[in-house]
């Protein structure tokens, strides 16, 4: 098991409980989760939602899980209305990699931990775990990574399209004590180089190149947007690494409130 999952389900009591995991994505922190269920017994099962999560993706979550899938049901639906699921029905909240793309401008994020918070019980976990972004090039060795992701928040904003801003943990401990969480327990992961470099650069590329397309610019100015697009390519694989940047994980209980 990965050291940050380890941390994650370190000491989590998984019998008899219902968990919902916002959101499955490629259902790589899925997978840790139900093999932890299946070790403990095999008598929890997890919800997995995705606002995008279309029958090649189910398939490919289930395939990624082989014979733990049996402890996932998967559904398309949107973070920020969880209606289908009731008030305080649910014990454990896992909400790996996502929290960024619920905090697309200010206090939207709270509208989804509200959510959490509704969907808990009174002293159910929830654990986030994000990135922290590279914010400085201070460090040259952030510079290819740091150039990618700005770059490609550029060309999206002039898409007209909104990209979300990472939270740090401070601005989140805050929202998740405003909310009635109490913040147990809280770890980061350092950065690290990703030797996988050639791969991300690629679908980076492929990516971008299509988004360049679709602005409404003029090919001058096409042009010169995908000159920068190249030259980041090349340093990154001239650097022969992308450094992938540091995690947190912030493990949060809901409080139980005395006389209710
Ligand atoms: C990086 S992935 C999550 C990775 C996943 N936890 C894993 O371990 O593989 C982020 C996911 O959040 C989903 N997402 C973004 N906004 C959402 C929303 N409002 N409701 C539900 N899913 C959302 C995206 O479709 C994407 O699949």
């Amino acid at each position: 098991m990965s050291k940050i999952h380890d941390f994650i389900l370190n000491g989590l009591d998984l019998k008899n409980k219902i968990i919902l995991d916002a959101a499955v994505g490629a259902g790589v922190s899925t997978y840790f989760w139900a093999k932890a269920i299946h070790e403990q017994g095999g008598t929890s099962k997890i919800i997995c939602v995705d606002n995008d999560l279309p029958e090649i993706w189910k398939e490919r979550i289930k395939r990624r899980l082989g014979e733990y899938s049996r402890y996932i049901e998967l559904k398309e639906a949107d973070i920020f209305d969880l209606g289908f699921i009731e008030d305080e029905s649910i014990d454990i909240v896992n909400c790996d990699d996502t929290i960024v793309f619920l905090n697309p401008k200010p206090l939207k994020l709270l509208s989804a931990l509200k959510e959490f918070a509704r969907i808990l019980k009174p002293g159910g976990d929830l654990i986030i775990t994000s990135e922290i972004p590279i914010e400085t090039l201070d460090n040259p060795e952030n510079e290819g990574q740091w150039k990618r992701w700005n770059l490609a928040k550029a060309i999206y904003k002039l898409k007209g399209e909104t990209w979300s801003t990472e939270p740090v943990p401070e601005e989140l401990r805050v929202a998740l004590e405003l909310l009635g969480f109490n913040v147990c327990a809280e770890k980061i992961f350092p950065s690290r180089k990703n030797f996988n470099h050639k791969e991300v650069m690629d679908e980076w590329k492929n990516l971008i190149l299509k988004d360049i397309k679709e602005i409404p610019w003029n090919d001058d100015l096409k042009s010169a947007l995908i000159k920068e697009v190249n030259k980041v390519y090349e340093k990154v694989m001239n650097d022969r690494y992308l450094m992938n940047p540091a995690i947190y994980v912030l493990k949060s209980r809901k409080i139980i409130k005395e006389g209710i």
